[in-house]
């Protein structure tokens, strides 16, 4: 079975749209996301461009700071400070990437942890790994999405033995806790693993978030296995594909994603939602 997130991502919209329509009655106004993006990064302008797209479509107010390469570390963080302090901004990204001379830390940590709508922010990830029992804790897009396709495609995470293939905090890091948090049973590896198709082998779910392309084979995998393919990588020919060698890993899964088509649309999904997640936390506080 090839899970679309494509077609998931579509129908989750649809609804969201739905559900935004109702805001400027019992609200005011709609949830608005303000992006920024240094730089001219060909793929950071492609991911900030269908962003763009995404809101529309489900209905958000939203903004874009297009900021040029040169832009100081003060530069970017002062204007994080005066969207925090902007109470019509429910929401705040900012594209990595960044310029070397920005420290992602320093911007990661300066965005206020209600208006996170990554979930990267320390207090976020702290709460996640605390599995504090309230709705603030913002969860990152990538690893909320492939938790939905699992459940879209009916899979049971419950008991399973999950591999992830990488320990970024971005993505390997949290879909690993979030699997956990499922009950499943998770082993985390990393470019230091040693045997690591061993380990794979032993996988009922296994995500690659690696980067290197189609680096999965299909003698890594095991026989009815469900596959996430996290990878956003180009082959020889310099055409898109993902972390794993679909062609090889395709027969033997009972479960796989595309690239594309695959996580990169829930990605973009879940960051609505996470959007939505934020201003309804700051909606419902204020009243
Ligand atoms: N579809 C989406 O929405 C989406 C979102 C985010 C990322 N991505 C894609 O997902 C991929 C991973 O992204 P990321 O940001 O997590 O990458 P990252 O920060 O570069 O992390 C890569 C991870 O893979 C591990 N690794 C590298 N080579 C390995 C190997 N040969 N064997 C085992 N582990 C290995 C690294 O190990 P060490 O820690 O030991 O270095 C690291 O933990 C990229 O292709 C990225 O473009 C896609």
């Amino acid at each position: 079975m090839i899970i679309s997130g494509k077609e998931l991502a579509a129908k989750l919209k649809a609804e969201m749209a739905e559900q935004v329509a109702t805001f400027p009655e019992k609200y005011g106004r709609v949830p608005h996301l303000v992006v920024i993006l240094v730089g001219n990064d060909p793929g950071s302008q492609t991911y900030v461009r269908n962003k763009e797209k995404a809101c529309d479509v489900v209905g958000f107010n939203h903004t874009t700071f297009r900021m040029p390469e040169e832009t100081t570390e003060k530069e970017v963080l002062d204007k994080i400070v005066e969207l925090n302090s902007d109470d019509s901004v429910d929401g705040i990204l900012v594209q990595l990437p960044l310029p070397r001379h920005i420290s992602e830390t320093k911007v990661i940590e300066t965005i206020s942890k209600e208006k996170d709508v990554d979930g990267f922010h320390p207090l976020n990830t702290a709460e996640l790994w605390q599995k504090r029992p309230n709705d603030s804790c913002v969860v990152p897009c990538t690893p909320k999405g492939i938790i939905q396709l699992l459940d879209a495609a009916d899979y049971k995470i419950s008991g399973k033995r999950a591999v992830v293939l990488g320990r970024s905090q971005i993505v390997g890091l949290p879909i690993s806790k979030l699997l956990l948090d499922r009950n499943a049973t998770v082993t985390i590896c990393h470019s230091r693993t040693e045997n690591l198709p061993e380990i794979t082998r032993q996988a009922d779910i296994l995500v690659a978030a690696i980067g290197k392309a189609k680096f999965v084979t299909g003698d890594m995998v095991k026989e009815g296995a469900a596959v996430i393919d996290v990878g956003m990588d180009l082959d020889e020919n310099g055409k898109l594909c993902g972390d794993v060698d679909f062609a090889s890993v395709e027969p033997k899964a009972s479960v796989i994603t595309p690239v594309p088509g695959g996580v990169g649309p829930m990605t973009i999904c879940c960051l609505m939602s996470n959007t939505i997640q934020c201003f309804l936390n700051k909606m419902l506080y204020k009243e």
